[in-house]
Formats: C-alpha cells, sequence, structure tokens
C-alpha cells in the first residue's frame, strides 16, 4: 500500500467497522509489546488545526489510540506525533511546515518516534510532493477520506521503515461505530454530513472533503441517544451546508425534520448546528427553530461579502437584497437569536466600493460576533487564477476597518444581556484558578466564580459586566 493513491474499495459499514476493530487489536499486541520492552507506556500527542469536523475526526483518532494502548499527552516528547491538517487558509498550511522542523530534532533524539500527518492539507498534491521530498522523516500520510482505515494504517506503519502515504480521491462511504474519544464529557459534536457540493469560487474545502454526503438520520440519533446516555446534554450537529442536510438520502428528510426528530431524544438540553449556508436556509428551518425548547437561538449565518458584485463572482448564490431580508424574517421570527458571521476581506476585484457594502451588511444586521478573514488564494480554486488580485496593503486597510466596526457593533449587541441573569452551561475551569467558563444558549460567554462541581451543569449566571465578547459574572442561588 505504500505509497499508493487509491480509490476507495467498497465494502459496507458494518464489514469496514469489523474489520478496523481487528487491525486495533494486532495493534493493541505490537504495542503492548514495545511498550513491555521498553518498560512504560507509550505516549502519543494529536494537535488538530482547522474546524470542528477536524475536531470531531480527531477524536475519533485518538479514540482508537486510546484503545490500542497509548496514552495521550500534551508534550510533542511522544513515541507517536499526529497532526490532524487544515489549509482552508495558507496560514493555516504555514503552521504545520513550521512545526515540522521541530518534530526533526526531536526525533533525531528519538529514533524510534513515529509522525503522522492526516488531514485536510494532505488531499492537495503539491503538499505531499514536498512532504515526500522534503519531510521523509514523516512516517505516515494519510487525506480525509480514509480517516475510518486509521487503524489499519497504523499497523502497516508500526511494521514498516518506510514512509507510507495513502491518499484517496474520494469515497462515497461513511462508517459508523468506531471507538472514539470525547474532549468534552458533557458536549459533543456530531457529523450529520460530509463534503460539501457547493464551491464558492475561492474555497477548498470542496476539492480536499469531496462531495456531500449525509448520514443517515437514524444513525445521527442513535449516536446522540448514546451519548446522552454518557453524559451529553448539548450536541452541536456538524456540516459544512447543514441547510443541505439529507437531500441526497435515499430517502430524503430535510434538516428541520432530522431536529425535530432530535428534539423528542430525552435528556438533550441544547442542540446547536453549522455552518448554515444562507442560500438554503428554509422557512421550515426557521419555524422549527421558533418552536423548538431545545435548538440554541444562536446561528452563524456566513456573509463573506456584503456586495451583490463580489458574491456573484464568490458563487455564493445570493445576493445583499437576499441575505437582509433572511436577517429580517429570521428576526422576526426569533427575537432574541444571536446572529454570527464570516467575511472575507480582499477577494480578487474587490473595490473599495464593494467593500463599503459589506461595512453597510455589517452596521444592519447586528452581529454578535464576526470572523474576519484576509482573503487568502488557494491552489486549483477558480479565485486563485483571477486577474486581478487585490494587494496586500489595500486588504489590510479594509480588514482593520471592518474588524472595528465588527467589534464595535458586537460590543453594542452584547451589551442588551447586561444585567441579566442567564442560564450556563458550565465548560471549564479558564487559566485564573476558581474563575469558571460557561456559555449562554445565544454562544455567550461568562466567566464567573465557581468551583469544579459545577462542570457540565447548567447554572444561573448574573451578566454583571460586559467586555465585548464575553461577560464577566456572579452565580446566582436558585
Ligand atoms: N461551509 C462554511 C465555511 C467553511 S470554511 C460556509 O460556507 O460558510 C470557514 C470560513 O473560512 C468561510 O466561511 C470563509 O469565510 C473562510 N474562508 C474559506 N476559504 C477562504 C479563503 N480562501 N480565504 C479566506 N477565507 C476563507
Ligand atoms: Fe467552502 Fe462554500 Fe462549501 Fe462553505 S459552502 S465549505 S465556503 S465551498
Ligand atoms: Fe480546514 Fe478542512 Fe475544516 S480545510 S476548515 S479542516 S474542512
Amino acid at each position: 500500500m505504500t505509497n499508493e493513491s487509491s480509490k476507495e474499495k467498497k465494502t459496507t459499514s458494518v464489514e469496514e467497522t469489523l474489520r478496523q476493530r481487528s487491525f486495533i487489536e494486532l495493534a493493541q499486541a505490537l504495542t503492548a509489546q514495545k511498550s513491555n520492552a521498553a518498560g512504560r507506556p507509550l505516549t502519543y500527542c494529536l494537535t488538530t488545526f482547522g474546524c470542528q469536523m477536524n475536531e470531531k475526526q480527531s477524536e475519533a483518532v485518538a479514540g482508537i489510540m486510546d484503545e490500542i494502548g497509548y496514552v495521550r499527552q500534551d508534550n510533542e516528547e511522544a513515541d507517536v506525533v499526529l497532526y490532524n491538517t487544515c489549509t482552508v487558509r495558507e496560514n493555516a498550511n504555514l503552521k504545520v511546515y513550521g512545526r515540522l522542523g521541530h518534530l526533526h530534532s526531536l526525533k533525531d533524539r528519538n529514533p524510534d518516534m513515529k509522525i503522522i500527518l492526516f488531514g485536510c492539507m494532505m488531499q492537495e498534491q503539491h503538499v505531499v510532493d514536498k512532504i515526500r521530498k522534503s519531510y521523509p522523516f514523516v512516517d505516515l500520510v494519510f487525506g480525509t477520506h480514509n480517516i475510518f482505515k486509521f487503524a489499519e494504517l497504523f499497523y502497516e506503519m508500526l511494521q514498516s521503515d518506510q514512509q507510507i502515504i495513502n491518499i484517496w480521491e474520494g469515497t462515497d462511504q461513511i462508517v459508523e461505530d468506531l471507538p472514539t474519544e470525547r474532549n468534552y464529557t458533557f458536549k459533543s459534536g456530531v457529523n450529520i454530513m460530509f463534503g460539501c457540493n457547493n464551491f464558492c469560487s475561492y474555497c477548498i474545502v470542496p476539492y480536499v472533503r469531496g462531495r456531500e454526503r449525509s448520514r443517515e438520520p437514524e444513525a445521527i440519533v442513535k449516536e446522540v441517544k448514546r451519548l446522552v446516555a454518557d453524559g451529553v446534554s448539548e450536541v452541536m450537529l456538524l456540516g459544512q451546508n447543514v441547510n443541505s442536510y439529507g437531500k441526497t438520502l435515499e430517502h430524503p428528510v430535510t434538516f428541520a425534520q432530522l431536529l425535530e426528530m432530535l428534539e423528542d431524544v430525552e435528556g438533550l438540553k441544547r442542540i446547536r448546528f453549522m455552518t448554515s449556508h444562507p442560500k438554503d436556509l428554509s422557512d421550515e428551518l426557521i419555524e422549527t427553530m421558533a418552536k423548538s425548547k431545545k435548538i440554541c437561538h444562536h446561528l452563524h449565518l456566513p456573509l463573506q461579502s456584503g456586495s451583490s458584485r463580489i458574491l456573484k463572482i464568490m458563487n455564493r448564490c445570493y445576493d445583499k437584497e437576499k441575505y437582509l431580508n433572511l436577517v429580517e424574517k429570521i428576526r422576526k421570527a426569533i427575537p432574541d437569536i444571536s446572529l454570527t458571521t464570516d467575511i472575507i476581506v480582499g477577494f480578487p476585484g474587490e473595490t473599495e466600493e464593494d467593500f463599503r457594502e459589506t461595512l453597510d451588511v455589517v452596521a444592519k444586521c447586528g452581529y454578535d460576533t464576526a470572523f474576519t478573514f484576509l482573503y487568502s488564494k488557494r491552489s486549483d480554486t477558480p479565485a486563485a487564477a483571477m486577474e486581478n488580485q487585490v494587494p496586500q496593503d489595500v486588504a489590510k486597510e479594509r480588514f482593520n476597518r471592518l474588524l472595528a466596526l465588527v467589534q464595535k457593533e458586537g460590543r453594542t449587541r452584547s451589551s442588551r444581556f447586561e444585567a441579566s441573569v442567564q442560564e450556563v452551561l458550565v465548560e471549564e475551569e479558564s487559566k485564573e484558578k476558581g474563575i469558571f467558563t460557561g456559555r449562554t444558549e445565544y454562544n455567550l460567554l461568562v466567566h464567573f466564580p465557581g468551583s469544579a462541581d459545577l462542570l457540565g451543569k447548567y447554572v444561573k449566571v448574573s451578566l454583571d459586566e460586559c467586555h465585548g465578547f464575553y461577560y464577566m459574572g456572579s452565580l446566582v442561588e436558585e
């Protein structure tokens, strides 16, 4: 299988799960031997770049590493170092190359160390070529389509002293029921679909994640029920475009129908989802959100640009007017909704006038938060070939103006909660000892003095002091 680029070999999900479980057992035996010889447990360090879907897939890889018998640690001086990579913008890419140099020096000191790279960046041919040529000390490389083969690839790597590169061009396979780790005991991401069919002209995701595939609703409900039985009360449904969920299933189901099925799961308290593409956001979804007792009143609705001309070249399939009308409709149905967005600055051909349209939408929509990105040229996307790329200094200057507006608007929006009492899910202790962090249904962070027994619980907190995108608060006795 070394240095092979292959298409999917068709097995059913059940067969594949059994097959991977058998590789987990084989790797377990080998690992136990190595650990005995070393006289200590073997360790791994896993770092995730990119989005929540990558986080979720890293949990699956960590679950398998745990099962094989490796102990997780934060320090990269480990027996196995894994990077789950992202390539959505160039800086995500550069970070990985930057850290590989450091790993090389660690491996010089410990030649038995294994280095594994996987995820989105590895789906790019030029990346794989570079790793083959310049980073021969990397032991295993695989992509996004064959993550479910991790146990098998890992076992092969343990027995080999050659670099293994195994990248698939695509798959329509969804393998259920493999072991998985969870970063939190009380909340969890749940993939509802994989891939993307939208081909926004700046975006590399469809090329590295492949075509859109939805999981069967029964499999999703089963996973959520299992998570709830295991202590989870909040789920985040994940997909690049959740609003087109279920369209390609043999028995099509809408995203709103899926949400209704999940609403019935007893013990589940909060449902979140991302990302919602404005072009596919249905009235049915708005109605479902408005009447639901569990769906959080927070919607991430990426704008990308406020200029209808740019939106067209971006291939977003909506214009400024349609977006604004949609926001108005949502606010009417769910007046307390918290809206957040993503915006790209400096897309090829963006003029000052186009940029002002973006500022105008930001001023009109009242976002609680907006994630702003400088346009990054991604290889083989249509936008990369466009001639009128915006000079860096112009883009940077616009970016700063946008950021200032976003922060000002965000502060105004967030201040609506000042002095109110909100229910928060307590998520972690902050860096400051004794100060805990919780999240309201509006996805707003609140820090307050508390104790560790509150972790994973819902408590009432008074939002005392607004600091823009977070609050300082205090517990309210019930
Ligand atoms: N599927 C989601 C977005 C996934 S990528 C959606 O359609 O909204 C997350 C964000 O990264 C995007 O919303 C976009 O704002 C940003 N992004 C994607 N490609 C980019 C690029 N080439 N340059 C800068 N930002 C980009
Ligand atoms: Fe990228 Fe557009 Fe797909 Fe989002 S919808 S992942 S921005 S191509
Ligand atoms: Fe990055 Fe891949 Fe997510 S490119 S943003 S990790 S889908």
